[in-house]
C-alpha cells in the first residue's frame, strides 16, 4: 500500500469504491447466533478474580514531551475461565494500558496497525484510526474515522493534554468497523491528572481504580461472536470488567474511586449496588464535578466516563456487595446481564490517607461556569432513522465521503458558545449523542433539570426514547473539521457520523488529514 491518504480518498470518491476493495467488503459480516456458546457453559458470576489494568511507560521523556508506543496485534485473552479467545490489543493487553499523564505536558502516541490483512473470521480489512476520546485534539490527530491507518502502517498521534483532569479514554474509530475493532479489544483508559485535583482528599493512587466494561458473546470454540440483529446493535450475555467476566475484586475497609467507562459497543448498563447502598458520582466525562451527586442507581451510556466512590468501611469483613445493572429500556437482557461485578471486603491492612469526598469537588469546572446567555448561536440535531440508515439531520458519513468530506452539519465560530438541542424524538431506540473536541454542559432535558449524575462537564449525552437534551457547548481554541456521532458503535458505522467545523477566520487552518500515516518499518520505533 503506497498510496497517499490524499490519493486514497480521491479513489473513494471517484470510484464510489473505498480503498479499492469492494463495497460490499467496506462492511463487515457477522456471525452466526447458532453458534453461541449457551448459558450452561458460562461461568458462574464472580468466580475470577480482578484484574488491575497496567500502566503505560513512555518510550522516551523529554523536557515538555511523553513518547508512548501503541502496537495493536493479535492477543489470546482469557475472559471466561478455560476458553481461549483471539482478540486484538493494544500491546498485548485487552483492555489497553492505562495511560496517566500530567496535564500542561504534551503525549505523543505512536500507534502501529500489525493487525492481519482481514479479520478472521468477519471479513472486512482491519484499518484503524486512534481517538482519545475527551482530548481537544487538533483534527489531524483526532482520530477521524476516514484518516485510517492500513495493516503494516503506523501514525504519531499528538495531544496537548491542557484541559483539566479527566478520564479520557483512548479506542479505534476506523471508518465503518469501528464496533468489531473496538469489540476485538481496541480500548483503553487514559487519565489526565492536575494539580488542583491531586490537592483534595479523595481516593488516589492504589485507591484509583480504572474499571472498562464491556459485554461480550462467545461461540463454543471461544472465540468472540458478532452480531447486530441487521444492525440494530451488539448485546452480549457476558459482562466483562477489565476484560475478565464478572470477577471479584478484594477490598479493603475504607474509600475507593472507581473510573468506570462504559467501552461496550451498544449497551447502556444502570449501576446500582447490591445492599441498596447509594452510589456517590463524583466525576463525569469532563472530570470533577462541583460537587458530588449521590444516587440509588446510575445510567451509563457507551463512551461515558463516570467516576464513583465506594465506601466499603460501612461493611465488616467478609461482606460481599456486588455492582449490578438495572437494565435500561431497549437493551437485551440475558441470565446474568444483570450482574457486574462484586466487591469481597477484608480485614486487610490501608493507608488512611484521602479517604474522604469534600461537599465541593471543583466549582470552577470550567463548563459548568459558562453561561447561556453567552450562546450565540442554538442549532437543532435529529438522530433517527433515515432509508433504512441512521443519520443525524438526515445526514450520514457516507455523504460526508461523497463530499469530499467537506459536508458539515454546522459551522460555529472558535471561542464561542452556542446551545445545541439533541434530540430523539422516537421510540424504540436510545442514542449516546458523543461531539468530538468539546465539553458541555447539560442545561435542561425534556426542558426538567438534567439528572444528578449529569451535572458536570460531558462529551456524551445519553438519549432515551423521545428524549431531547439542549447542551451549552464550548469551541474553545478550536479550528477544524470534528466529527459527531451516535456512541452506539453500530449505529456510529451505519451511519450515524456527521461533522462540524469549528471556523477560526484569524488562526492556521487544519486538516484532518494533515499528518498521514506513514509505511516505513525502518523509522519505526
Ligand atoms: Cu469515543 Cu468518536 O468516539
Ligand atoms: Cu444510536
Amino acid at each position: 500500500m503506497t498510496m497517499s491518504r490524499r490519493e486514497l480518498m480521491k479513489l473513494s470518491l471517484a470510484g464510489g469504491v473505498a480503498l479499492g476493495l469492494p463495497v460490499q467488503r467496506a462492511f463487515a459480516g457477522e456471525d452466526n447466533l447458532s453458534d453461541r456458546l449457551p448459558d450452561s457453559a458460562l461461568p458462574q458470576p464472580y468466580t475470577v478474580p480482578f484484574r488491575r489494568v497496567p500502566a503505560l511507560r513512555p518510550v522516551q521523556s523529554d523536557a515538555t514531551t511523553d513518547y508512548y508506543r501503541l502496537a495493536m496485534h493479535p492477543v489470546v485473552a482469557e475472559v471466561i475461565a478455560g476458553y481461549r479467545t483471539p482478540m486484538w490489543g493494544y500491546n498485548g493487553l485487552v483492555p489497553g494500558p492505562t495511560i496517566r499523564q500530567r496535564r500542561g505536558r504534551a503525549s505523543v502516541v505512536r500507534c502501529v496497525n500489525q493487525l492481519p490483512a482481514e479479520h478472521p473470521t468477519l471479513d472486512y480489512v482491519p484499518w484503524t484510526s486512534l481517538h482519545l476520546h475527551g482530548s481537544a485534539s487538533l483534527p489531524q490527530y483526532d482520530g477521524y474515522a476516514s484518516d485510517i491507518t492500513m495493516p503494516g502502517q503506523w501514525k504519531d498521534y499528538r495531544y496537548p493534554n491542557t484541559q483539566q483532569a479527566r478520564t479520557l479514554w483512548y479506542h479505534d474509530h476506523g471508518v465503518h468497523h469501528t464496533a468489531q475493532n473496538v469489540y476485538m479489544g481496541l480500548a483503553g483508559q487514559y487519565h489526565l491528572l492536575d494539580r488542583r485535583e491531586r490537592r483534595l482528599p479523595i481516593p488516589k493512587g492504589w485507591y484509583d481504580v480504572a474499571l472498562t466494561v464491556g459485554d461480550m458473546m462467545f461461540k463454543q470454540d471461544g472465540s468472540l461472536l458478532f452480531h447486530t440483529d441487521g444492525e440494530d446493535g451488539f448485546y452480549g450475555d457476558v459482562i466483562a470488567v477489565n476484560g475478565r467476566a464478572w470477577p471479584a475484586m478484594r477490598v479493603a475497609r475504607r474509600r475507593y474511586r472507581f473510573r468506570i467507562l462504559n467501552a461496550s459497543v451498544s449497551r447502556a448498563y444502570a449501576w446500582y449496588l447490591s445492599d441498596g447502598t447509594p452510589l456517590q458520582v463524583i466525576g463525569t466525562d469532563g472530570g470533577l464535578m462541583p460537587a458530588p451527586a449521590t444516587v440509588d442507581r446510575l445510567p451509563h451510556a457507551p463512551g461515558e466516563r463516570y467516576e464513583v466512590v465506594i465506601d466499603f468501611s460501612r461493611y465488616p469483613p467478609g461482606a460481599r456487595v456486588e455492582l449490578r445493572n438495572k437494565h435500561p429500556r431497549n437493551t437485551t437482557r440475558y441470565r446474568h446481564t444483570d450482574k457486574v461485578m462484586a466487591f469481597d471486603v477484608t480485614d486487610a491492612p490501608f493507608r488512611r490517607r484521602h479517604d474522604q469526598v469534600p461537599s465541593r469537588l471543583r466549582p470552577r469546572t470550567p463548563a459548568m461556569t459558562w453561561r447561556e446567555d453567552d450562546s450565540v448561536a442554538t442549532r437543532a440535531f435529529d438522530f433517527g432513522r433515515q432509508g433504512g440508515e441512521w443519520a443525524i439531520n438526515e445526514t450520514t458519513w457516507r455523504d460526508v465521503v461523497d463530499s469530499g468530506f467537506t459536508a458539515v452539519l454546522a459551522s460555529p465560530l472558535t471561542d464561542t458558545f452556542e446551545v445545541w438541542e439533541l434530540n430523539n424524538l422516537h421510540g424504540g431506540w436510545h442514542h449516546p449523542a458523543h461531539i468530538h473536541f468539546v465539553d458541555l454542559r447539560i442545561l435542561s432535558r425534556n426542558g426538567g433539570p438534567p439528572h444528578p449524575h449529569e451535572r458536570g462537564a460531558k462529551d456524551v449525552v445519553f438519549l432515551g426514547e423521545n428524549e431531547s437534551v439542549r447542551v451549552l457547548v464550548g469551541f474553545e481554541g478550536g479550528h477544524g473539521r470534528y466529527m459527531m456521532h451516535c456512541h452506539d458503535l453500530v449505529h456510529e458505522d451505519h451511519d450515524m457520523m456527521a461533522q462540524f467545523e469549528i471556523l477560526d477566520p484569524a488562526g492556521d487552518a487544519y486538516d484532518p488529514f494533515d499528518d498521514p500515516p506513514r509505511h516505513d518499518p525502518e523509522d519505526e520505533w
